[in-house]
């Protein structure tokens, strides 16, 4: 049966077929993540990664159906095939690599800090925060969650469903900082936080975003790899960030 399949060159190579056959690319996200992944006031979502997943649908030949999931959950609903990878500003740490294949990374983000108005001078780094007096927030199941419990792990932690709360809790004086990803920080200081937050945006990890695919599916790292490479390189990817990214 094997060689039969191999040699007639139909063998099922993973979600890309599946994709193709079916018409759709689902792809899984918590479109809570400015400016990748948010939705409008017409409640469509939108962002700098909903661009570059319309363009791959467009390359397949086929239609982008997002499918909103919360953040904690994303990897199991992909398990379970609930769509056919994650796009979700998904940062690729060595621990979620052991779960899932990544593409390669289609930008580098890292962590930053907005801090309570008053702290400004006092709280220049996150190794300031590691104070037990100290509160943070962040989103749970995410690596500002993870961060700020392996290396500001003196402080107290409070985990919010969605960013906005948790940036809500600072700006309301009931938390010291929000730890998150830098593009996150730039818009949420200007959206909630203008007098009252503090934008730190020096960031202090290392973390290359990348689209999540099941296990074993080389077929699909490759077509997406490839296709990453294009839009590099033919304009389509400097044209969409410039759309989101201001300079
Ligand atoms: N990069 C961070 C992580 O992987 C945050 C991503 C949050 N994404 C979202 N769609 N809310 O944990």
């Amino acid at each position: 049966l094997l060689s039969a399949c191999a040699l007639s060159g139909l063998a099922h190579a993973g979600m890309i077929d599946d994709a193709v056959k079916a018409g759709t690319l689902r792809v899984g996200m918590d479109p809570t993540y400015m400016p990748f992944e948010m939705t409008n006031k017409r409640g469509e979502i939108i962002g700098f990664e909903v661009d570059i997943l319309k363009e791959m649908a467009k390359a397949m030949g086929v239609k982008l159906e997002l499918v909103s999931t919360g953040y904690d959950g994303i990897i199991p609903a992909l398990l379970t095939n609930k769509f056919d990878m994650i796009g979700s500003g998904m940062t690729l740490t060595q621990e979620r690599n052991l779960r899932l294949n990544f593409s390669d990374p289609f930008i580098v983000v890292g962590q930053t800090l907005l801090i309570r108005k008053e702290l400004e001078g006092t709280i220049k780094s996150y190794k300031d925060l590691n104070d037990a007096k100290y509160r943070i927030t962040s989103k749970i199941g995410t690596t500002g969650e993870m961060v700020a419990k392996k290396r500001i792990s003196k402080a107290q932690y409070h985990g919010f469903d969605n960013e906005p709360e948790a940036v809500m809790d600072v700006v309301n004086n009931k938390a010291d900082a929000f730890i998150y990803d830098a593009p996150y920080n730039v818009v949420a200081v200007s959206k909630f936080g203008a007098g009252k937050l503090v934008y730190l945006d020096e960031p202090f990890t290392y973390e290359p975003l990348a689209f999540g695919l099941k296990k074993g599916d080389y077929d699909a790292v490759n077509w997406i790899n490839n296709f990453l490479t294009q839009i590099r390189n033919d304009g389509t990817y400097d044209r969409i960030h410039a759309k989101w990214f201001k300079k």
